[in-house]
């Protein structure tokens, strides 16, 4: 097939797009300047496409300053309008077939459990970005297969969320963030990739499925398996009042989660094949 992507130069684009091209597809990113493009570039670019996986979006782990907030926004929700214009603005002879497009469980409420069927979502910065980032997909003609998945934090060598914690949890300064009750929705970068390719070749229906690990943990068993899997001690505290001196509003994303269910994903026929976070650990940091 003739796939492209946004945000291919990104964590999860590169590793989606070398695994496609070694199952034999023809793969190629979608420059970021013409996704703010007009129309007619971007029809150009993605005419008679098969897929379109679309990823693109700035890092929302940094301060929610007005420029931060509007970047954040618009790197997903008008890139993701300039693209679904594009493609409906094809004659449908040479539209892409298919568009699988990544979304957060940042969507959904914290605090709460979810299937991908709960409408209580997060009324916050990160629920208004995610939703509209989603809402501008429903405007796909029906005829264009839509995809969507609600990732966890990715979790694999390259992320950099386990970059960041390798050192201080190497030398026995890693620890829970805040209480550490909160639940830590997980997904190993391999099962992510897998996902997208399954539904890119194989699912043949519209949907939306949560893109975590089944199984469920919070941050303080998270940062037990971490401390274990390096036989480092974990006894320390990160408290909520210095991520916000750091982060400011934007530390929520790592104190407080939604509690989310796969179960939809499964039962369409997917396998993980990282369930568990002691698998998920074994692996990534056998391979560190
Ligand atoms: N990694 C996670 O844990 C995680 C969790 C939940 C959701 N997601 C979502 O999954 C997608 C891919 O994540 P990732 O980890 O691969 O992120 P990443 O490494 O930060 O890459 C995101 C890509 O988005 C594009 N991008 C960055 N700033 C942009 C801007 N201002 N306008 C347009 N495009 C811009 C870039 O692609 P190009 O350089 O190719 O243009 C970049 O490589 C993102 O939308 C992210 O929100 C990721």
């Amino acid at each position: 097939m003739k796939i492209k992507l946004t945000g291919s130069n990104g964590y999860i684009g590169q590793l989606i797009s070398s695994e496609l091209v070694k199952k034999g597809h023809t793969v190629s990113g979608i420059n970021r300047d013409l996704l703010y493009s007009s129309s007619a570039n971007l029809q150009e670019e993605i005419r008679n496409t098969d897929v379109v996986i679309n990823l693109a979006g700035a890092p929302i782990l940094q301060r929610w300053t007005k420029k931060n907030k509007e970047i954040i926004y618009n790197s997903r929700v008008k890139t993701t309008h300039n693209l679904v214009k594009a493609i409906s603005e094809l004659p449908e002879i040479e539209r892409p077939k298919k568009v699988v497009s990544a979304s957060a469980i940042g969507i959904y409420k914290s605090g709460h459990s979810h299937t991908e069927e709960s409408k209580n979502f997060d009324d916050g910065f990160v629920g208004e970005v995610v939703k509209d980032w989603e809402h501008e997909l429903t405007a796909l003609p029906k005829n264009v297969q839509t995809v969507v998945f609600r990732l966890g934090i990715v979790f694999g060598k390259e992320a950099k969320t386990i970059q960041n914690m390798l050192l201080p949890f190497k030398l026995g300064l890693g620890g829970k963030i805040g209480s550490g009750e909160q639940t830590f929705p997980f997904i190993h970068e391999q099962d992510v990739v897998n996902a997208f390719i399954w539904a890119t070749e194989t699912l043949e229906t519209s949907e939306t499925f949560n893109l975590t690990a089944p199984e469920t943990i919070s941050n303080k068993e998270f940062t037990h398996s971490f401390a274990r899997e390096l036989n480092r001690p974990a006894f320390f505290t990160v408290p909520a009042f210095a991520l916000k001196l750091v982060f400011g509003k934007a530390a929520s994303l790592l104190t407080q989660s939604p509690e989310v269910s796969s179960d939809k994903l499964q039962k369409a026929g997917f396998h993980f094949e990282y369930p568990t976070i002691k698998a998920t650990l074994q692996d990534i940091i056998v391979k560190s």
